[in-house]
């Protein structure tokens, strides 16, 4: 089994249950608070170790409470936190998550320590970079250090796996030709490929990932909600229907399906096979609530792949 190695943010959500989301200058009284422990990085770091895969997390929290038990979280999945860096000037970063009675959420990030996943932090562990085989990195860090993490793992001859979330203003464009994998929503694709393109249809879907093919990147894996998952490379493009399952709560959906797919392919199975059980991890959590706390184990997954 390949070692994965995972940097990103980890942030408390501050779950907020709402019966639709708010709309531009309306108050709304809200069913229920819970602290869940969320952020992209952490997400997708605590779905590799409960998904069985050898993995490292790279991460940044405060000296709070907060910070704490997010590491906490981060230890009962499995995967190796120990590198996980305290910092003394900045508060754990936080997220207000509004959930609706739709299963739809509303995101706001406020980064706090994840500012500090910084250069001078990722080069003190450089050294994962020769370890681990794979990288799995989203984009609520430090712009730079995505780019530092992406050149450290390809000079290493590593799989680059970038979750474009969320896509920077000026997503610098030397960043495509370093990655194996892009897995950007519907809306990230748009983001990056051309406002011209209408998320719904498959078609533009189809045109936003060759754009990105022709920029450099070898594979684009796009997630589509309810429709699943494409697979676009310059030998093939195939859609990927997931199982179907009740929407409670779509919250990591997506980093359920990006932490997934790293196990699986560390794993040594094929894109195709991975992105089957990557759909299955995913639908799973859109089923429970929560951040970390919809993320299934690898005998959940297998257990209702078996049950279909
Ligand atoms: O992808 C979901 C995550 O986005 C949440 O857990 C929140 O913390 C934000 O980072």
């Amino acid at each position: 089994m390949k070692k994965i190695l995972v940097i990103g943010s980890s942030n408390m959500d501050f779950r907020i249950r709402v019966h639709q989301l708010p709309k531009p200058g309306e108050t709304l009284l809200s069913q229920s608070l819970e602290n869940i422990p969320g952020g992209k990085g952490g997400n997708q770091a605590y779905a590799v170790g409960k998904l069985g895969g050898d993995g490292v997390f790279l991460s940044a929290v405060g000296m709070d409470a907060f910070g704490e038990t997010l590491i906490e979280s981060m230890c009962s999945s499995g995967i190796d936190a120990s590198c996980m860096r305290r910092c003394l000037d900045c508060p754990t970063g936080n997220a207000m998550v509004f959930v609706s009675d739709a299963g739809e959420n509303q995101i706001v990030v406020t980064s706090g320590a994840n500012f500090c996943c910084d250069l001078p932090y990722l080069k003190q562990h450089a050294a994962l970079f020769h370890d681990c085989k794979i990288l799995l990195i989203q984009m609520e860090i430090p712009l730079e250090s995505v780019l530092y993490a992406l050149q450290a793992a390809k000079t290493c001859g590593n799989c680059t796996i970038l979750n474009p979330a969320p896509v920077p203003e000026k997503f610098p464009e030397e960043i495509f030709p370093l990655l194996d994998y892009i897995t950007p929503n519907e809306t990230e694709l748009v983001k990056l490929a051309g406002s011209d393109l209408n998320p719904d249809s498959l078609d533009d879907v189809r045109t936003g990932c060759s754009r990105l093919l022709q920029k450099g990147v070898q594979n684009v894996l796009v997630t589509l909600r309810k429709r699943g998952a494409f697979l676009c490379n310059r030998q093939t493009e195939r859609q990927f229907l997931p199982p179907e399952g009740p929407a409670l709560d779509t919250t990591a959906a997506g980093d359920t399906f990006n932490g997934a797919f790293a196990v699986m392919l560390a794993n040594g199975r094929s894109p195709e096979e991975a992105i089957c059980f990557a759909n299955a991890a995913a639908t799973i959590s859109v089923s429970r609530k929560g951040a970390q706390s919809s993320i299934p184990s690898f005998q959940e997954v297998l257990q209702f792949q078996a049950s279909l």
